[in-house]
């Protein structure tokens, strides 16, 4: 077992000093400093080149600094970048007219981060309860999932059970009711238990709690028992969106569409923050003038990028590239693992994939795994511990998945 990581230059030792030193500690990154990045590739500062095996956290789906994307900016940039919604602009109209029809929805509320677009999807959920299905004010409930992640706001966290995400951020919103994921006697048990009862709110893989994928049917199952009890089906697409998981949408896998479909990340295929909730007109009628905005939501940018980047994903059939690659990587992963005992186990779907390391949710294991990753070229964090993510951008080829197999079986020798 060979153990000595690489040791860093003093240009990024500099930087990350910068960082550790005026920046607020609410990360603890890897050690490594990035500078540059194309398609499936990064580049430190010293000129070192790696795969990217987490994408921005499946932001980056289209490919780093993807030229179409980057282009539609610049373009864009140049010419008008903020109106707020005092005023029309040129380009949101045209960007809710493609995403509508996208996606198959009505209407949509641009945002711009996943967490804003989650309170939303929250906001309009309660409103449609009271003005639409009936519930007395005040005493709506929003079923959500345990170990779920939504992001990190004040209500968003309330219905945590992350305990880091949680402690001394109290008091916390009322009106929501955890039950177990991938639990659809829980779901209908809890859809019985009150008449106030107004959505369910699911990732339909949890990606942050280490790629848990339900089991077949739960989705579909779900979205039909919320339908029986006149509930809303709210999906946080979030992560799992835009072609991440061999579909455009995870709920596709199951043909489910979604009341309220929550999107963000890949987007802007990482370029830029945009985050969109759509739903049909039933719902998203309720929002009136000057009952939700934001000053950036929709803005010129943001909806040129958004129309370029959701342009590439269908051009370069990112969906099915992700099918494809996920089942080699997955094979390739399952492979390694009869070789090696550190694997506990591989599961994901598409290019969202984990593996759990042999090790417990409390040992170093999989950090110092990761950077071991780092020495041999390959980026990936671990996530609650022992499960490491890997989900390269999307737009990675088949010789590129094997060399990437490659690094990885052979920094998990290492720890033998
Ligand atoms: C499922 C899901 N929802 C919401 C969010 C929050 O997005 P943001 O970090 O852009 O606020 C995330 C982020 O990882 C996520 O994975």
């Amino acid at each position: 077992m060979t153990h000595t990581t690489q040791k860093l230059s003093s240009k990024s030792e500099v930087l990350i000093e910068k960082e550790n030193k005026y920046g607020a500690h609410n990360y603890h990154p890897l050690p490594v400093v990035l500078e540059k990045g194309e398609g499936v590739y990064v580049w430190d500062v010293d000129g070192k080149k790696y795969f990217d095996f987490l994408s921005a956290y499946s932001a980056v789906n289209q490919g780093h600094c993807h030229p179409k994307i980057v282009g539609a900016m610049m373009e864009q940039a140049q010419r008008l970048t903020l109106t707020s919604r005092a005023f029309y602009n040129d380009q949101l109209g045209v960007y809710e007219e493609y995403i509508t029809n996208y996606f198959g929805f009505d209407k949509v509320l641009p945002m711009n981060t996943g967490a804003e677009a989650v309170e939303t999807a929250l906001k309009l959920c309660r409103k449609w309860a009271y003005e639409v299905k009936g519930i007395s004010e005040n005493q709506a409930q929003i079923i959500v999932c345990e170990n779920n992640f939504h992001g990190r706001t004040t209500t968003i966290i309330s219905f945590s059970n992350d305990e880091g995400a949680r402690k001394s951020f109290g008091p916390f919103t009322e009106g929501f009711i955890k039950i177990p994921y991938d639990d659809t006697q829980a779901l209908e048990n809890a859809l019985k238990s009150s008449k106030n009862i107004a959505g369910f709110l699911v990732e339909p893989i949890q990606g942050e709690a280490g790629v848990y994928v339900p089991s077949e049917g739960y989705l579909a199952k779900a979205k039909a028992l919320c339908e029986a009890h006149n509930v809303l089906f709210i999906a946080d697409e979030v992560q799992t969106g835009i072609a991440r998981t061999g579909k455009l949408l995870a709920v596709h896998h199951e043909n489910v569409q979604p009341d309220i479909l929550i999107l963000g990340k890949a987007i802007s295929g990482g370029v830029y923050p945009v985050s969109a909730v759509l739903a049909n007109n039933g719902i998203m009628n309720v929002i009136k003038p000057g009952q939700h905005g934001s000053t950036f939501g929709g803005n010129p940018i943001a909806a040129a990028v958004a129309i370029a980047a959701l342009e590439v994903v269908r051009e370069e059939n990112l969906s099915e590239n992700a099918e494809k690659l996920g089942i080699i990587l997955r094979k390739g992963l399952n492979e390694i693992a009869e070789r090696n005992p550190l694997i506990e186990l591989v599961r994901g779907k598409g290019l969202l994939n984990a593996i759990v390391i042999n090790s417990g949710e409390d040992s170093d294991l999989a950090w110092d795994i990761c950077l071991r990753f780092r020495d041999y070229g390959l980026l990936a964090k671990p996530t609650h511990g022992n499960k490491i993510r890997f989900a390269p951008p999307l737009v990675i080829t088949e010789p590129q998945i094997y060399e990437c197999l490659a690094i990885i079986e052979k920094a998990l020798n290492d720890f033998k």
